[in-house]
């Protein structure tokens, strides 16, 4: 048997005097790199910003930020007063630019120099999955995308309004007269289950429970450190994945078994476009995960927090603002008046011309989606500093919604600044360019019904005026969650 060797006295110290000098000789070699870095970084042409402690950056102050009740935002604007429209931090070991001004969102959203690319970190790309039409690279991108935009014709968009239409007639009829509803939680409930049934045709509660538990979790843990231990949010989040793919799985597999099953949702719909593919001897176009992964994608997208979140601030900015609310309650009635279907439509949702623009109004002042990070593939300038290559630049969208040589008092509730022409590419709430929000004409249809239905039948107070952002939310989302209490309106309020 082989024993180790007992070590001599003198040679144990050599072998320790020579581990601390080679480690310190490590060490001030790093010290000198990251002092020339720092050095390099200080240029006048790169941008400003404090890139905060070695590795560590500016995490710390990042996660406060997450963690604190003005929103994970707050660690932007103070850094933008400080440096202006252009700056750079360092999270999580990466470098961040944060940009605001509208020539550079259009030019990186638009990416026509093809310097940069959208990509998410790598835990991320776990959560989501990474043949999701978020992480998917550029080429890849394109084919998912055009496959996901075939879902939102205008016969979809018919049906989905008229089934949330009547899901909002549902859920308005349950509250109580004279009761306090929290406006955060009912149109979670409603969005969420719209797009299960949108998507998969899932309409049990039970399910619907679970699957809305799980994909908070997930959502959760997106922000998150990437820490695999069982208690941390992220390997929850993982785990919840993991549930969520298991039920897709076998739904898929229940609808292979019977291909021509009469459900008309996204599912079936990209589950046919397969069939057409490998009829014409090609490889299928997508595989099941990819299926899974933007069906995933989708319901975090649009059943998460994104338009609930935008439905309640157009509550609370709407019970702030009663000269508003009267106008539009008075354009709405008179819509009520003529509506020739039990349900709304298209149509009349096309008629909703200052509703319309209280929603623009709503996104702009809530930014639900503060800024959309994009990669640099090319060394490049914007705003006259030079990039690097591999850096994260993300587009400040709010900053620029809130800039008063943007918008007049930027904080004024104003719908009826949308008459004036506004300044093209100001309005960024669904982004731009290659990448602009799939469900936008989706997200304005389920913002204006809910109006239309919530107007024409109750009027309502904000009970709690804190504006507090939730900790943790991907999005800008109400802490509060906005309690409103409700009272009928009663037929001699109404305008003749
Ligand atoms: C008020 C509600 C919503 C807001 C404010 C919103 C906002 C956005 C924004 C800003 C982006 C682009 C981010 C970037 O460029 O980095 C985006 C992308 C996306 N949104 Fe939305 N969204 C909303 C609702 C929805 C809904 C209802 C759906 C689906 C039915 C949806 C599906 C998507 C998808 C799939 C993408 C990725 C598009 C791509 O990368 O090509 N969103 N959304």
């Amino acid at each position: 048997m082989l024993l180790p060797l007992p070590q001599e006295p003198n040679s144990c110290l050599c072998f320790y005097g020579a581990f601390v000098i080679g480690a310190l000789l490590i060490l001030t070699f790093q010290m000198l790199k990251m002092l020339k870095y720092h050095n390099y970084e200080s240029a006048s042409d790169i941008p400003p910003g404090n890139r905060g402690l070695p590795l560590i950056g500016e995490t710390i102050q990042f996660m406060a930020a997450i963690k604190s009740s003005k929103g994970f935002y707050d660690f932007v604007p103070i850094r933008r007063l400080r440096y202006g429209n252009c700056f750079k931090t360092s999270i999580f070991g990466k470098t961040h630019v944060f940009v605001s001004s509208i020539e550079s969102a259009k030019s990186i959203l638009n990416n026509e120099s093809g310097k940069f690319t959208k990509r998410y970190i790598k835990s991320i790309a776990e959560l989501v999955g990474d043949q999701s039409i978020l992480c998917a690279s550029h080429q890849h991108h394109k084919l998912i995308r055009g496959r996901l935009i075939n879902m939102f014709s205008t016969q979809s968009m018919s049906l989905f309004i008229k089934h949330f239409d009547g899901l909002i007639l549902k859920t308005l009829n349950a509250w109580e007269c004279e009761s306090t509803v929290i406006v955060m939680d009912e149109a979670l409930k409603i969005t969420f289950k719209a797009m299960c049934k949108m998507l998969m045709s899932l309409e049990d509660e039970q399910e619907i429970g679970m699957l809305q538990k799980h994909v908070s979790q997930v959502c959760e843990a997106m922000l998150a450190f990437p820490l695999k231990f069982p208690w941390t949010r992220f390997y929850k989040g993982i785990q919840a994945r993991k549930i969520i793919m298991s039920k897709l799985e076998m739904m898929i597999s229940e609808r292979r078994k019977g291909i021509e099953s009469s459900q008309e949702d996204f599912l079936q719909q990209l589950l046919k476009e397969d069939v057409k593919t490998c009829s014409l001897n090609e490889p299928p176009r997508q595989t099941d995960t990819e299926i899974q992964d933007n069906i995933l994608t989708m319901i975090i997208a649009a059943g998460q927090d994104t338009t609930a979140s935008a439905i309640t601030w157009m509550v609370k900015y709407l019970g702030e603002n009663q000269k508003v609310l009267d106008a539009l309650r008075a354009e709405q009635l008179n819509i009520a008046k003529t509506l020739k279907k039990s349900f709304l439509t298209l149509e009349d949702l096309n008629e909703m011309s200052y509703a319309s623009q209280v929603v623009k109004e709503s996104l702009r002042m809530a930014s639900v989606v503060p800024w959309f990070p994009r990669v640099v593939l090319e060394d490049c300038e914007i705003e006259g500093y030079k990039i690097k290559r591999g850096w994260n630049v993300n587009i400040d969208a709010r900053s620029i919604h809130l800039d008063p040589t943007v918008y007049k008092d930027p904080n004024n509730f104003n719908p009826s600044r949308f008459n004036d022409e506004s300044k093209p590419n100001s309005f960024l709430a669904f982004g731009m360019g290659g990448r602009t929000c799939l469900g936008m004409n989706m997200a304005k249809s389920m913002m204006l019904v809910f109006l239309h239905r919530l107007v024409t039948t109750y009027k309502w107070k904000v009970t709690n005026l804190d504006s507090s952002i939730e900790k943790w939310a991907l999005f800008s989302k109400l802490k509060s969650g906005c309690p409103i209490y409700v009272t009928h309106i009663m037929d001699d309020e109404k305008p003749t």
